[in-house]
């Protein structure tokens, strides 16, 4: 799968443009603040019908303008697909495939796939919950169909049941209500995420250890917060009941797959708390890998890579290792500089040089 055009039309800093792309390595090379990272979120925007920052649709207008529109061709099997993106200043989005409006952005990802590598990403390891949470809820919803609309579910049956409990007067027969949706979509999620993290593990050990020399036995560990095997729904909804006074207490809900977490260990140490830095990059490094390898086996797909600023937070080992394990899939890569360093283990591919919003190809 690759992109080979996009059209850019008043998205972020980009009045209009278009760039035909290499189905290899692409490389993004321009100052600070010219349009680099803006050019990745254009690019992810049309696999995934949202940006890769939390931001809201409308901020990806250029300022002073009333609509932006992103159009990309994307090859699949050899085919070609045309996905086009509108947002209008009133914060509307329209998406359509081959001319066909989509009725939820969710159908796009579930159809692309791609990864984006940040600086963000290098630090899953050792930052908050949250954002292992947000690495499993990205890689789930890509490979498993129906994961992201359960998890949508989950969340706005959150968001009512906490409102809820916020109340004056509390109905135990309305909290039932909730809790029976809420159970019956947060077991969906957990078993999804306990396959998933299963899965991940031996692949992500493997590549943890090419990278650091077989030295290192890393393990993964889905630690959910509703922790039982068997009729998780059943099981999940009886703790929200033994919780409720608890709940009604903090006003808020206590126990469920929106405080899961990933332990993960290097010979039997946990490295989110106790690793090295270096043990915790590789560690992250090795859990996005995992992902390329896990999206190829289970879709038959080669999923397209973003870096963002990535390699220059890397050693020279690590880059050379992520360099050659990306193997035939398309790469975006963005750089401030093609120092000697970053330029010696990239593949020779397309450069694109940006300056203020303009893109120059082939230098
Ligand atoms: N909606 C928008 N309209 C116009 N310009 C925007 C919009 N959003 C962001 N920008 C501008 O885009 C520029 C930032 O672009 P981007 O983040 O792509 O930079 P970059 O090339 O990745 O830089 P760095 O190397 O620092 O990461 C900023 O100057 C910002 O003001
Ligand atoms: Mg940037």
């Amino acid at each position: 799968m690759y992109i080979k055009e996009i059209e850019l039309n008043n998205f972020r800093n980009y009045q209009k443009q278009k760039i035909s792309f290499s189905d290899k390595v692409n490389i993004f090379m321009g100052n600070n603040a010219q349009g680099k990272t803006n050019l990745l979120e254009g690019i992810y925007l049309n696999a995934f019908g949202k940006s890769f920052k939390s931001v809201k649709d409308k901020e990806l207008i250029r300022f002073g303008e009333e609509f932006c529109r992103i159009k990309t061709i994307i090859c699949k099997n050899g085919e070609e697909e045309v996905v086009e993106i509108v947002i209008t200043k009133d914060g509307r989005k329209g998406i359509k495939r081959e001319g066909v409006k989509l009725k939820k952005a969710s159908e796009l990802l579930e159809e692309y796939y791609m990864i984006v590598f940040s600086p963000e990403d290098m630090k899953i390891v050792k930052e908050e919950p949250e954002k292992r949470r947000r690495f499993i809820n990205r890689e789930l919803s890509q490979i498993r169909k129906g994961y992201l609309s359960d998890l949508n579910h989950y969340r706005k049956i959150l968001k009512q049941r906490n409102a809820y409990l916020k109340e004056y007067m509390i109905d135990d027969d309305v909290l039932d209500v909730w809790d029976l949706e809420l159970a019956e979509y947060g077991s969906k999620i957990i078993s999804k995420r306990k396959e998933f993290i299963e899965l991940l593990g031996p692949v992500c050990n493997e590549i943890n250890q090419k990278i650091t020399g077989g030295k290192e036995q890393l393990e993964l560990k889905y630690e959910p917060n509703v922790d039982c095997d068997d009729h998780i729904n059943e099981y999940f909804y009886g703790l929200l009941k033994e919780k409720r006074e608890e709940d009604k207490k903090n006003r808020t809900t206590g126990r469920g797959p929106h405080k899961d977490d990933i332990k993960i260990s290097t010979d039997g140490v946990d490295i989110r708390k106790f690793g090295s830095q270096g043990q915790q990059r590789t560690a992250a490094l090795s859990l996005k890998l995992s992902e390329i390898a896990i999206i190829e086996s289970e879709t038959g797909e080669k999923p397209i890579l973003l870096l963002d600023d990535v390699l220059s937070e890397l050693d020279n080992e690590r880059q050379r290792y992520l360099i050659n394990s990306l193997g035939d899939n398309q790469l975006f890569v963005t750089t401030t500089d093609l120092t000697e360093d970053v330029s010696r283990n990239l593949p020779k591919g397309n450069i694109y040089k940006i300056r203020k919003g303009e893109v120059e190809n082939n230098l």
